[in-house]
Formats: C-alpha cells, sequence, structure tokens
C-alpha cells in the first residue's frame, strides 16, 4: 500500500480510501450491503493496507457507521483513519437532526461517535453548506470538538469554492481550526472542480479526498452495461449527476480503449486518472465486492502516460454543477 500525507494534517493516509457508504442496509438504499458482506470487504481492506475509512451518519441512518465501528474494533484503532459526516437529516420529526448549528452538530457528533463506538474520530466533515448557520458558529462548534477530543481533524464536502475560502479565512481571522480537507465530486466525467476548488486546495494546503471517483460505476463497466448491475439498475442519485452529458460516453469510450492497452479494468485505468492527479491525496472508493477493491488497489502500480490522460481527458464539455447547490 502506498501511503500520502493527508493535506496539511502530517496524518498518514493510505492513497486508497474505502468508502462505507455501501454498507449498511438495502432498507436504505437497495444496492447497499448488508452486514456481512460489508464486514467481509472491510477486513480485506485492512488485510490490503488501507487505513482510511470513510463514513457518514446518514449513510444507512447511522448503519454504516455501526457496521464500521463493529469491525474496526477487532483490530488495532491507533492504526486507523476515521473519518465520518454531518449535516444531513437524521430524524424526520426533528428539525435539529440537520444542519450545522452548534446544537445539531453536537449532538450529531455525539450520536456518530455512539454508534462507531469510538471517543474520537480523526476526521470530522462537514456533509454540505449550512445556509441557515453563520459559519462561524460552525467553526467554533467543530473547534469546539476538537479540543474536547471528539475529533482530531475537520473537514468539509461539497460546497462552492467562495464559500470554502469564506469559511477558511473565518478560522485563520479567528484562530480555530481550519477545515483540513475537502471531500468532493471528482472524476474523468466530473472535472468542474478543477476551475476554483481543487486550485484554492492546492494554495491552501487542504487535502483533498474525491467522492465518486468512479462515477458512481459508470467508469467501471461499458456504457452499455451501465444497468448491468444492483447499483446501477437502482441508484437514483447517478441518474441525476450529468455522467451522460458533455461527452460522457466518449469518456466511457477511451476508458474501455486504454483499459485494453494497459490490459487493466476500466476502473483501474478510471482510477489511476484520478490518482495521477497531484491535487489528490486519496480518492474515496466505493466496493460492492472484495474484487473492486482489490483492483481498486492494484491501479495504484498503473502509471498512466501524459498523453494517455490527455487523450481520456480531451472530449469532456463542461457540465452542470452537480453534488452541491
Ligand atoms: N461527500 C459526499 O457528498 C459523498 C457523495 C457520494 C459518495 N461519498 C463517499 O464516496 C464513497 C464512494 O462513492 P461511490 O460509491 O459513489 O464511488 P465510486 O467509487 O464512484 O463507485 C462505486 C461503484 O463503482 C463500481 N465499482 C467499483 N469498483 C469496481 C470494479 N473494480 N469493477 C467494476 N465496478 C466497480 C461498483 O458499482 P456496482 O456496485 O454497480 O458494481 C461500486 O458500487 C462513498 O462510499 C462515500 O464514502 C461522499
Amino acid at each position: 500500500m502506498e501511503y500520502t500525507t493527508l493535506g496539511s494534517t502530517g496524518m498518514e493516509v493510505s492513497r486508497i480510501c474505502l468508502g462505507c457508504m455501501s454498507f449498511g442496509t438495502s432498507e436504505w438504499r437497495d444496492w447497499v450491503l448488508e452486514e456481512d458482506e460489508s464486514r467481509e470487504i472491510i477486513e480485506r481492506a485492512i488485510d490490503l493496507g488501507i487505513n482510511f475509512f470513510d463514513t457518514a451518519n446518514v449513510y444507512s441512518l447511522g448503519e454504516s457507521e455501526r457496521i464500521l465501528g463493529t469491525v474496526l474494533d477487532d483490530y488495532d484503532r491507533d492504526s486507523q483513519v476515521v473519518a465520518t459526516k454531518g449535516f444531513g437529516e437524521m430524524r424526520e420529526d426533528d428539525p435539529n437532526s440537520s444542519g450545522l448549528s452548534r446544537k445539531a452538530l453536537e449532538q450529531e457528533l455525539s450520536n456518530s461517535l455512539d454508534r462507531l463506538g469510538m471517543e474520537t474520530v480523526d476526521l470530522y466533515q462537514t456533509h454540505r453548506w449550512d445556509y441557515d448557520t453563520p459559519i462561524e458558529q460552525t467553526i467554533r462548534a467543530l473547534d469546539d470538538a476538537v479540543r474536547r477530543g471528539q475529533t482530531r481533524y475537520v473537514g468539509a464536502s461539497s460546497m462552492w469554492a467562495h464559500q470554502f475560502a469564506e469559511a477558511l479565512h473565518a478560522s485563520d481571522r479567528v484562530g480555530l481550526e481550519r477545515f483540513q480537507t475537502m471531500q468532493n465530486h471528482y472524476n474523468l466525467l466530473y472535472r468542474e472542480e478543477e476551475r476554483e476548488m481543487l486550485p484554492l486546495c492546492d494554495r491552501e494546503g487542504v487535502g483533498v479526498v474525491p467522492w465518486s471517483p468512479l462515477a458512481r460505476g459508470y467508469l467501471a463497466r461499458p456504457h452499455e452495461d451501465v444497468e448491468a448491475t444492483r447499483r446501477g439498475e437502482t441508484d437514483d442519485h447517478a441518474r441525476g449527476h450529468p455522467y451522460f452529458e458533455g461527452n460522457g460516453r466518449t469518456v466511457n469510450e477511451r476508458v474501455q480503449e486504454l483499459a485494453d492497452e494497459y490490459d487493466a479494468s476500466m476502473a483501474q485505468i478510471a482510477l489511476a486518472w484520478v490518482l495521477h492527479k497531484d491535487w489528490v491525496d486519496a480518492p474515496i472508493v466505493g466496493s460492492s465486492s472484495i474484487e473492486h477493491l482489490e483492483e481498486a488497489v492494484e491501479a495504484l502500480e498503473i502509471d498512466l502516460d501524459d498523453s494517455d490522460v490527455a487523450w481520456l481527458e480531451a472530449p469532456y464539455e463542461p457540465v452542470r454543477v452537480s453534488g452541491h447547490e
């Protein structure tokens, strides 16, 4: 396994982060794996040297955190880097179970820690921007969580670059913990982050951990087979992203062609492209089988030529913003 320093944290993470949105219960999403299958994948990840795990309170409404915590409990906690997120609604009848107010954050971080069975997570991330809470309040609440020892670092997920710049500026102004990481939507079919967000992260020394590096599976199989899996058939979120717009199909075909040339799978080529980008620390990969995970780790060995990278990128056309509002 390769490890890298996550942004300016000084903390070492595997270059593949295991995404845990696929673990929990199919009652939440049809394609989510139940506990036994999830356990096998998490255990294999640890065997392969993966030390970095990303979950969120909303994934299967807490089941993902519970399963991850249960499995990791059999291992040395000190050698793991556990990241979770808060913001999304956890209880329909409780308006304070969502958002980034001090009340919501304090309660939801405590609930996440209970489910994970941990006193501390390594990285607590805000899942989206909260238009109803001043960012200074959120930053103070997050800073307090660090002081209380509930999280070691704080990070953020998808938002506009101007919002992220405002947040970084606010924490620097008041001398509080700043966001150390950005978890954003980035893959060969969604590159809008290259305009503003990724250069900002680079300049600010913020670690970048992109989500859906395989475009929720579309970059891992030929266009015609997009619905060939349970997730492909039922993942409405995938259809909401602009993957089929802006020459997406041509990019998909180029990934196939290059996969043949490199004697690799499409998933490996798509991941090798993300890993090739200097501003990316560790893509957060989703896996619905042990084989997927093994392929992801093998992708670290693929060194794409610059000309191949340029060829993969050439058909891309700007698409609508997707992943945040
Ligand atoms: N912050 C956010 O807002 C946000 C949003 C989304 C995700 N995330 C995070 O990012 C993680 C990854 O998201 P994602 O699952 O959408 O990512 P992804 O890596 O783009 O897609 C994963 C899917 O790709 C397919 N796949 C993976 N490896 C494959 C292989 N070797 N061969 C063939 N198919 C392969 C599988 O689809 P099939 O199951 O169809 O085979 C798998 O479910 C999540 O677990 C979560 O931690 C965060």
